[in-house]
């Protein structure tokens, strides 16, 4: 099914107080009643964070050994359910979450910290959050509007990077979401965009330390090295290449993968009022993003 061609973009809705597309809350009753397992293992990110990675190295470090042929017959969007995701004609986020047969369960969510379904704070499930900083995330969603159908047209750059500061977003303001997250970093594992590009072998050892996952070194390594960008980016089971939402001539899944492409797109106007705004917006919060590495 090629669904790219014949959607037309949703408008941008008011919705429990963020900005969103009905494709995310189509199914909000469902949503909010999930059900959760004590072993569930939520993945939280704002949209192109790095959720697909961290997805990955979830799902490799949990059944890479035990089911390796998952890995090269499903997608990983099938493996790790996007709970809110409602798009016709593919099963909902709910229905393929409740359909997993895998333990734990690995799930993913865009939902900001207030709208998290309270079953995953009930069964004490372990959350596992990416923040990215504001500026390469910015950049790599508005890239990600331009291809995908089921995002409003972000017109051009300048358009999208002003409602990006006036949080009108899908899934919201960024500020607000990285800085809820924060709040709770006492009991969910909150990690950094930027620190696994640094030294991705790191932050997966750092991940089997809050998951309690002991891991032998070399299973490790090997993992860090399947997950590598270019790997990812070849590997059609993690590359999106299968999804029919979106058109990938007008630009990649895995795009670039790096710290400080924001240089590239912001003017100099553009970063001065973006900085401005910026440390208004954060002025608060002992939260610390690096730009560059
Ligand atoms: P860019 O658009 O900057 O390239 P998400 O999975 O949350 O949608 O995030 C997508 C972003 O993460 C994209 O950023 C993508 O290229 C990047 N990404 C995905 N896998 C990666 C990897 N293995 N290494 C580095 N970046 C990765």
């Amino acid at each position: 099914i090629d669904l790219a061609s014949t959607m037309t973009r949703p408008d941008l809705i008011e919705f429990e107080g963020i900005s969103m597309v009905h494709y995310f809350t189509d199914n909000w009753e469902k949503v909010q009643t999930f059900q959760a397992r004590p072993d569930d293992i939520l993945i939280s990110t704002y949209p192109k964070a790095g959720t697909t990675w961290v997805s990955y190295i979830l799902d490799l470090l949990y059944f890479g050994n035990k089911e390796p042929e998952l890995q090269t017959s499903q997608p990983i969007y099938m493996r790790v359910p996007f709970l809110e995701m409602t798009i016709p004609q593919l099963p909902t986020g709910v229905e393929l979450a409740d359909r997993l047969s895998t333990s734990p369960r690995l799930i993913k969510t865009h939902l900001p910290v207030q709208l998290i379904p309270k079953s995953f704070w009930e069964q004490n499930c372990r959350v596992v959050y990416v923040a990215r900083n504001a500026k390469d995330n910015a950049v790599s969603y508005f890239h990600f509007e331009r291809m995908n159908f089921i995002q409003p047209d972000p017109v051009d750059w300048n358009n999208f990077l002003q409602m990006f500061m006036d949080g009108k977003k899908v899934f919201g303001p960024w500020y607000d979401h990285v800085c809820g997250y924060w709040e709770k970093k006492q009991t969910i594992h909150y990690m950094f965009f930027e620190d696994m590009v640094e030294d991705t072998g790191r932050e997966v050892a750092r991940l089997c330390s809050f998951l309690g996952l002991s891991i032998p070194t070399e299973v490790r390594e090997k993992i860090t090295k399947d997950v590598h960008f270019d790997n990812m980016k070849q590997n059609t089971m993690t590359n999106y290449s299968t999804i029919p939402i979106m058109d990938f001539k007008i630009s990649p899944f895995m795009r670039k993968g790096k710290v400080g492409d924001w240089k590239n797109h912001f003017t100099a106007t553009q970063n001065d009022q973006f900085d401005e705004h910026y440390k208004q917006k954060m002025k608060n919060i002992t939260l610390q993003l690096r730009t560059e590495i």
